[in-house]
């Protein structure tokens, strides 16, 4: 039993698109997946198929309806914002600790791998008080760091990676997933964070052209690893 958060540097940095490459690709081998997105900023009903918790459901092979999104995604909101704001733009504020408690039932699936997608960045706010750190140190799971491979990556990857070490975070993974028109190469980003990341693997997913890329991604080095080794589950 695997389960891991998906985080990131930031936003719109691939969080979805990576959960839901690894989804499938474990889907397809055969193992039972779920992939939460408990909190969602920027959210329309009218494109539930396009929305990160529409593209979860559909990655493990499901029809992507409301019911369906109800289930892994119930705190939605429609600016897209850091989610303490885009609640607050609607009068309301996020229920952290309802959001960590529903984190930890879903943990509790049968399934053979569970992913949590966070929101935006390690450090975006979930409401006044907490950050997407202390919603993961708070599930004591492991983390996926996604990031991408612009110019300036390679600081915001290990600013990233530093904040989730100093709070005992384990990092399974970097996945640099990568940006388009880079002038870098991410295999020479990867090469330069791996100096500094203290052996935690990293890989490289390419740039996909086209609808629901995330089906045909080349992801197999990472999700054989997610799947061989059953020690990133904790909770
Ligand atoms: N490797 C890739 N190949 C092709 N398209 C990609 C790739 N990575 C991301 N995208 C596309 O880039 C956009 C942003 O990615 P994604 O939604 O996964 O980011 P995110 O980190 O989940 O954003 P958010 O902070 O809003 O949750 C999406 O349209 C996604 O399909
Ligand atoms: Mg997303």
């Amino acid at each position: 039993m695997s389960r891991l958060f998906v985080t990131g540097t930031g936003t719109g940095i691939g969080k979805t698109f990576v959960s839901a490459a690894i989804a499938h690709a474990a889907t397809r081998a055969g193992r039972t997946v779920r992939a939460y997105k408990p909190v969602a900023s920027g959210f329309a009903e009218n494109e539930l198929r396009d929305s990160d918790p529409g593209v979860l459901v559909q990655a493990v092979g499901k029809a992507p309806e409301l019911e369906a999104v109800n289930d892994i995604s119930p705190w939605r909101y429609t600016k897209p914002v850091a989610p303490y704001l885009a609640a607050a733009g609607e009068g309301r504020e996020v229920p952290y600790g309802a959001v960590v408690d529903f984190t930890k039932e879903a943990l509790r699936g049968p399934e053979d791998l569970i992913l949590v997608e966070g929101i935006g960045g390690v450090m975006a706010p979930v409401d006044r008080l907490h950050t997407v750190l202390d919603w993961v140190s708070a599930l004591s799971i492991p983390a996926i760091l996604v990031a991408g491979t612009y110019v300036g990556t390679i600081s915001h990857t290990l600013t990233a990676l530093g904040v989730l070490r100093a709070a005992g975070i384990r990092v399974f993974a970097i996945v640099l997933n990568e940006s388009q028109g880079s002038p870098v190469s991410a295999a020479e980003q990867g090469n330069a964070i791996g100096l500094f990341a203290g052996g935690v693997p990293i890989y490289v997913l390419p740039y996909v052209e086209g609808e629901r890329s995330w089906m045909r991604v080349p992801c197999g080095s990472l999700v054989d690893a997610i799947l061989r080794k059953p020690s990133c589950a904790t909770p």
